[in-house]
């Protein structure tokens, strides 16, 4: 079994992307801009955007994080974006998720012009990936994707199986691998026989949020397992994935930690500098 390095390869990418800012400001005399929003103190969120302002600024991008009490008014939150937006330093807005039970999230992913929105989370955004037009892509699928594509770059007539179908994961990941002619089959906590459409799938993508569900008897022999699972329990931090088990059985898998949580925030920082190059065109 390979195990996927997804540290390593998203130590590569920013390498990539701190090259690309450096050509980017010798040419247009500026960097790409991002902009967090964090609403409230939960801990977790406040981990990930201080990992995601350290890693903006690694690779020379200009980084601003704006951060509100959990009493902010939606309107305060709404007329911040709006600002960001006529803003032509900021390439990139994130409004980091969960938000507050009083802000209306799918009226904040709207606010958020869809040229700047690093989530690819704007109806805009996810209309045109799933047409297959140029759009921004949400950071954890883009970084899956990346990852099986430096494993397995041609995924023709793969059959690949994506375990859960939320808006952040599931879905978007869907159209990354039909885009790569995979044929695809989208399961959830409903799905009748889980494991025997896991067995029929050459790569499997668990974001379901449950841990360990994939167990080793779900997995073909030379299949390739993306887990995007983080999942708290007494053992510590596991994945969707039973790493032990399918570590015997799958051709590949990827660590938790160390697989595609690295990828997702290199993936915001190649988001946050594409808008910039859209922007100047
Ligand atoms: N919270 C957890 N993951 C994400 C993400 O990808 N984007 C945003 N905005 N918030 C999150």
């Amino acid at each position: 079994m390979i195990l996927i390095d997804g540290k390593k390869a998203a130590a590569e990418l920013r390498a990539e992307l701190k090259q690309e800012v450096t050509e980017l400001k010798a040419k247009h005399n500026k960097v790409p801009g991002l902009t967090v929003i964090l609403i409230g103190d939960l801990t977790p969120s406040q981990i990930y955007v201080r990992n995601k302002e350290k890693s903006a600024n690694e690779v020379g991008l200009k980084s601003e994080v704006i951060k509100y009490p959990d009493s902010v008014e939606e309107k305060t939150v709404l007329e911040k974006i709006k600002e960001l937006n006529s803003d032509k330093t900021v390439s990139g807005i994130l409004v980091q998720l969960p938000l507050p039970k009083h802000i209306d999230k799918q009226k904040v992913i709207e606010a958020i012009h869809p040229s700047k929105d690093v989530d690819g989370f704007h109806p805009m955004n996810v209309g045109n990936l799933s047409s297959g037009y140029e759009s921004s892509i949400p950071c954890t699928p883009l970084g899956c994707y990346l990852l099986i594509k430096k494993f397995e770059p041609n995924l023709n007539g793969k059959k690949a199986v994506v375990v859960g179908r939320s808006n952040l994961n599931g879905k978007p990941m869907t159209q990354l691998l039909l885009k790569e002619n995979c044929t695809v089959t989208i399961t959830h906590s409903k799905t009748k026989d889980l494991k025997a459409e896991c067995l029929e799938a050459d790569i499997i993508v668990a974001a379901v949020g449950i841990p360990e569900l994939v167990r080793g008897d779900w997995v073909k022999k030379d299949a390739i397992v993306i887990d995007v699972g983080i999942n708290k329990t007494d053992k510590g931090i596991v994945g969707d994935v039973h790493f032990e088990e399918v570590s015997k059985n799958a051709k590949a898998l990827t660590p938790v930690p160390g697989g595609v949580g690295p990828m997702t925030i290199a993936c915001l920082l190649k988001n946050t500098i594409d808008c910039f190059k859209r922007s100047q065109i």
